[in-house]
């Protein structure tokens, strides 16, 4: 079965590119487009084609809703919180609609594929003029061509397990950076996890069709790649290959920049893709392997597939394989039924893996996934007292864990002007530390040979090397 969406279907929808085009031509000057994206890299890099189909409709891209014509918000459905912020900033939309009553508001994204969300944006938020959803995302022309003729409020989520559209317009946000998808949806159904039911099943890119975007990214600038899905470990298995195959033929470009990728699942961080990653010079030397919990019974319940030992013995294989590798990785803390003693022993983990940094979150139950049917005892407060623990004890490990790198020469991809100081420039080492350093704005976009001379808690500072 193809999931490709087909090439009439996407000449389809440039020919609705140019007819908008064709509107938007007769207004005095361009209309202003507001594209405001949560959530996560998928949805970054989601957001990178709706802005590249908004440009070659004729809009112009604005930073805040206030003048915009269109506003589109692509929206995460991960965490509670992440869903709040969306709605919060949907609210304040009212205003800009009373005072442009033209103005076209659309919500696309991971929200829209949850049926309460529809009900209530349909309910509450009258604002709203059209939703779409991610297996959408390819026809905003048609969907946009639809409103500037006048279309009722429209609500479009199409049900099936997820399609690839490929050749759809991109306007990267970084010309340094190429965000470049591999793969789209996941499997793993990991409990507590909202991303498989709202972006449907795993499906994976052609090969070519990756390494075409790949070098032209190299050939018009970008200095990293990043390869991007749910789980990119698992890339490839519908097309009888793999992802350290991938990472070979991308290794193999020719040009100077660095690849990275994310998320990778533990499960999947087989010895072999590990071997490919220490052989690719290119690839960078950060492993984020999240392992969102170290106990067992938890990890069970999370239906992660590893055991706290598998996850330690991978990690010992990363260090013996690639010596100079920072690892980090994501923490869940209040998972339902996780006690203190489970706790503790994701603690234990932490302090014996050492991870250079930790994302940490706090269970937040989603509805549909299994996990928000099962008990969860814990109280709130008791939760964020873990939490709270857990960020001393990570702050405890990483106090002191960059001295290592004094006196080191590191190579770093200079990024723009320094955080803490506008007159130095700042980059990222190949374990993506932040590094800021002495020299000329002409280094921006190149990369250059720092010594480190000084450890801080999340940085480093050096000087250049002629
Ligand atoms: N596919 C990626 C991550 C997706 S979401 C992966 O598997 O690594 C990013 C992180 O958000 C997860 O690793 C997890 O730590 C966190 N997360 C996901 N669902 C959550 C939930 N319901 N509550 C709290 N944290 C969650
Ligand atoms: Fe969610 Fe698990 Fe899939 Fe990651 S691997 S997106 S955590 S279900
Ligand atoms: Fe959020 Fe969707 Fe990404 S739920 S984390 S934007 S895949």
């Amino acid at each position: 079965m193809t999931t490709k969406v087909s090439a009439e279907e996407m000449a389809k929808q440039r020919d609705f590119i140019r007819r908008v085009r064709e509107l938007l031509e007769k207004y005095p000057a361009p209309p202003k487009a507001h594209v405001h994206t949560f959530g996560c890299q998928q949805n970054v890099s989601d957001g990178e084609k709706i802005k590249g189909m908004l440009c070659e409709m004729g809009y112009g891209l604005c930073d805040t809703p206030d003048g915009a014509e269109l506003v589109i918000f692509n929206t995460c459905a991960v965490r509670e919180n992440a869903e709040d912020r969306v709605f919060g900033n949907l609210g304040a939309l009212k205003h800009n609609k009373q005072a442009n009553p033209d103005m076209i508001i659309g919500v696309c994204g991971c929200m829209t594929e949850q049926e309460h969300v529809v009900k209530k944006i349909k309910r509450s938020f009258p604002h709203v003029d059209m939703v779409f959803g991610t297996n959408a995302l390819h026809m905003l022309p048609e969907l946009l061509y639809k409103q500037l003729c006048g279309r009722k409020r429209d609500f479009f989520i199409p049900k099936n397990d997820g399609v690839i559209a490929e050749g759809v317009p991109l306007r990267r946000e970084n010309p340094l950076k190429a965000s470049i998808p591999i793969m789209y949806g996941c499997n793993n159904f990991c409990s507590y996890c909202i991303v498989p039911y709202v972006r449907g099943r795993e499906r994976s890119r052609d090969t070519e069709d990756i390494v075409r975007e790949a070098e032209n990214a190299v050939k018009s600038g970008a200095r990293e790649i990043l390869l991007l899905g749910q789980n990119v470990n698992s890339y490839g298995k519908e097309l009888g290959t793999n992802f350290a195959e991938l990472l070979r033929r991308v290794n193999a470009i020719d040009g100077e920049f660095r690849i990275c990728y994310m998320s990778s699942h533990p499960k999947d961080a087989t010895r072999g893709l590990i071997d490919a990653i220490a052989e690719c010079e290119k690839v960078t030397r950060h492993f984020h392997l999240p392992v969102q919990s170290g106990s067992n019974r938890i990890l069970e319940l999370m239906n992660r597939r590893y055991t706290r030992e598998d996850y330690i013995a991978i990690t010992e294989y990363i260090r013996e394989k690639v010596p100079n590798a920072a690892l980090t990785s994501d923490i869940i803390v209040g998972f339902p039924g996780e006690t203190y003693n489970d706790f503790c022993e994701t603690l234990s983990l932490i302090r014996q893996v050492k991870f250079d940094s930790l994302y940490t979150f706090i269970y937040s139950p989603r509805k549909g996934t299994k996990a928000a049917e099962m008990d969860d005892p814990a109280s709130a407060e008791e939760k964020g007292k873990w939490f709270r623990e857990l960020l001393d004890v990570q702050s405890e490990i990483g106090r002191g864990m960059y001295e290592k790198y004094v006196g080191k020469t590191l190579r770093v991809l200079c990024e723009g002007e320094g955080r803490s100081n506008p007159a130095l420039l700042t980059g990222r080492t190949e374990q993506d530390v932040i590094v800021d350093f002495d020299g000329d704005r002409s280094l921006i976009g190149k990369f250059v040979d720092v010594r480190i001379e000084q450890a801080f808690d999340w940085m480093l500072s050096g000087k250049t090397i002629e």
